[in-house]
């Protein structure tokens, strides 16, 4: 069945509260997206699906959370496709609102977060998390208690919006969810879309990268220096630029000193041609994966 689509919050409000009042099986979740949805996406869905009784998903390219050289104008769009897929995942609803309806004028309110904000994407893309966090704000604030769905390649991300709900007292159990892999091993995303044939076989330096570090803290590697050098190794010759390779706190994200304990996540952000990629790898939580 088609799912319903919501152009408005008071539409999503109504929806939601009409759903809780219908009784107990109806808890709801949400999975945020910015659409241009893949497979990573839809296990979202499915986990949503598997959780609560109504299901919607958001499909809102954000402005406030690109920066004036990042991609929003060329991000890509395509809501019909969107909703077919979601139909298929047994989504309930999905809320497509217009910039205007999230951001109406007048609108003058940010959500900042901390410390964990701050470093990695926090410095290479500065006012980033505090676009993502207003607007997850604003969909919590609109759909009311719920479980929402997020995926742990934007690993710092689902720190962020962790903290913000925590520290907001927000009526949501959020939700972290692994990582979905090409059969290659690449990190789905929609900015693979952008990757030229060459350029999507040289991505795959990252995740062989991480691999590497994964097996190596397996096999009982604690430098930290040897777990990013293992990750550098192979991202150095494929990548057009690094933003960084860093082990750090995996609850926190704090730097870490010499010796990396478990949980610590291995994050990396690279461009290869002009596509920017970000994959991590919590060690001691996640399986290495086969790349
Ligand atoms: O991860 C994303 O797609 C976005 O950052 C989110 C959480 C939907 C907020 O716009």
């Amino acid at each position: 069945m088609s799912p319903r689509l919501l152009r408005t919050p008071a539409e999503l409000r109504a929806a939601c509260d009409a759903a809780r009042a219908s009784g107990s099986s109806r808890t709801v979740a949400l999975v945020p997206t910015m659409g241009a949805l893949h497979e990573g996406h839809l296990s979202l869905a499915r986990e949503a699906r598997r959780r609560a009784g109504f299901v919607v998903a958001s499909v809102f390219v954000n402005p406030t959370q690109f920066g004036p050289s990042d991609d929003f104008t060329r991000y890509p769009r395509d809501l019909d496709g969107d909703v077919n897929k979601l139909a298929a995942a047994g989504v309930d609803a999905v809320f497509a609102p217009s910039p205007g309806d999230m951001y109406p004028p007048g609108d003058d309110t940010r959500v900042r977060v901390g410390a964990v904000a701050a470093p990695l994407e926090g410095t290479h893309r500065p006012g980033h998390f505090e676009g993502v966090a207003t607007v997850v704000a604003k969909l919590f604030a609109i759909v009311g208690p719920c479980a929402a769905v997020f995926g742990r390649k934007d690993y710092q991300q689902l720190l962020v919006v962790r903290a913000m709900t925590r520290d907001l007292f927000l009526p949501v159990e959020i939700v972290g969810h692994p990582i979905v892999r090409e059969p290659d091993g690449l990190a789905m995303s929609s900015r693979n879309a952008y990757l030229s044939p060459e350029e999507r076989a040289r991505a795959l330096g990252i995740v062989r990268g991480l691999a590497a570090a994964g097996r190596l803290f397996a096999g009982g590697e604690r430098s930290r220096v040897a777990l990013e050098g293992a990750v550098r190794a192979s991202v150095e010759p494929i990548a057009t630029s690094i933003d960084y390779v860093e082990a750090r706190d995996g609850d926190t994200l704090a730097a870490l000193g010499d010796s990396v304990g478990a949980p610590a996540a291995l994050l990396v952000a690279c461009r290869v041609g002009t596509t920017r990629l970000i994959d991590n790898l919590v060690l001691g939580e996640d399986p290495v994966p086969v790349a």
